[in-house]
């Protein structure tokens, strides 16, 4: 199975072919890892991809699940960079700058993405490295740019991508760290912070250990704890760029708590919670998907110890009570306003 964006590196394979060291940057979960050479290494910050191209391959050693890509040990910089178009520009900034430093003198960087993810426009981001920028090819709604840097490359740090802002929600206050890529990078979002106020009377009285589903920055977690200083703080995300900055924002705050990569329970569907509370995913890369929320629901009830309470906000146009009723027997709406409702079921 290929999606479109590598069926076209599939329709231009002979240019990645002739290439001795390559650095592929965040593909699909597809198979196009098994038609590229065997050279070099392929990153993702997405755990969901990593684990598909992990099962489909034989050479696993290649695929990297990291914040940003590194020279692999023993390896040196690259001879071409094939980057798949994230979800934003400033993603793309992110990207461009990191494979820019990896890359070697005279080497080109690919650029591949489907047009609703603004390929058509990304040229001038690339322009921005000094070098011309080609089309090499277009077909399946996709476009493959290539560029040769003429600019000299600086250092790569992810501490420079860093962003602080403070959020303030029903009189607590506290700093996030974002980067781009991370879900509501510079501001909380509408959502969580209705969420948040609508726990809020509720969260001195909570105990034990604590979710935050899907926990991006660490927003959730990180009111939760500075509320309650006693709760202990488990955050999951799919994202190695959100578990890096939720583990930065607890950093910020002084406190502890636990940030792991997983695809939903994944991993830690050994653990058992007092509690989870969630703004759940409605997309996977910018295409909506509510199969994640829906997976989500099914096992949440597993994951909660006797008595155990899920908080959830979701927008009211979906039937997620539904859902949830039907799996805990129990759903009660706490808060609701013209966009939001805010779920409280019990496993009782
Ligand atoms: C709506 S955002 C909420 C982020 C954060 N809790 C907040 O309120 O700012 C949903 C998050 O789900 C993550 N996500 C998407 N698919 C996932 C999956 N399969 N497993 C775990 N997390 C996922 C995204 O990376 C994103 O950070």
């Amino acid at each position: 199975m290929l999606n479109n964006a590598s069926q076209l590196i599939e329709r231009n394979i002979n240019r990645f072919l002739a290439v001795k060291s390559l650095l592929v940057m965040g593909p699909p979960a597809d198979d196009l890892i098994n038609i590229l050479p065997d050279v070099g290494i392929v990153t993702t910050t997405d755990i969901v991809a990593y684990e598909y191209m992990r099962s489909k391959n034989n050479h696993h050693g290649r695929v990297l699940f990291q914040e940003a890509a590194k020279v692999a040990a023993g390896e040196e910089l690259y001879e071409a960079v094939l980057i798949f178009m994230p979800k934003s520009k400033d993603e793309l900034r992110y990207r461009l700058l990191n494979a820019h430093a990896l890359l070697r003198e005279k080497g080109n960087i690919f650029l591949v993405g489907a047009k609703k993810e603004g390929i058509a426009s990304a040229d001038k981001v690339m322009a921005t490295l000094g070098g011309k920028v080609l089309k090499v090819d277009s077909a399946r709604h996709c476009t493959l740019w290539v560029t040769q840097p003429l600019k000299t490359a600086k250092p790569f740090s992810i501490a420079d991508w860093e962003s602080v802002y403070r959020a303030h929600v029903s009189d607590v206050t506290f700093d996030v760290c974002n980067i781009p890529g991370v879900f509501a990078h510079k501001h909380i979002d509408i959502g969580t912070e209705f969420l948040l106020q609508s726990i809020a009377p509720k969260v001195a009285d909570f105990k034990g250990e604590w979710l935050d589903f899907a926990c991006g920055a660490g927003v959730i977690a990180a009111f939760m704890v500075k509320t309650n200083p006693r709760l202990l703080m488990t955050g999951v995300d799919s994202s190695a760029l959100a578990v890096y900055c939720a583990r930065r924002t607890f950093e910020l705050m002084g406190a502890k708590g636990n940030f792991l990569a997983s695809d939903g329970f994944d991993n830690v569907s050994e653990r058992r919670f007092d509690g989870i509370v969630t703004n759940p995913p409605f997309h996977t890369g910018i295409d909506t998907d509510y199969s994640i929320t829906e997976a989500f629901i099914q096992k949440s009830k597993k994951m909660l110890k006797k008595n155990g309470q899920l908080f959830m906000v979701a927008n009211n146009f979906l039937d997620y009570d539904e859902q949830l009723r039907q799996v805990f027997g129990n759903v009660e709406t706490i808060a609701a306003n013209t966009k939001f409702n805010i779920y409280m079921c019990v496993n009782n």
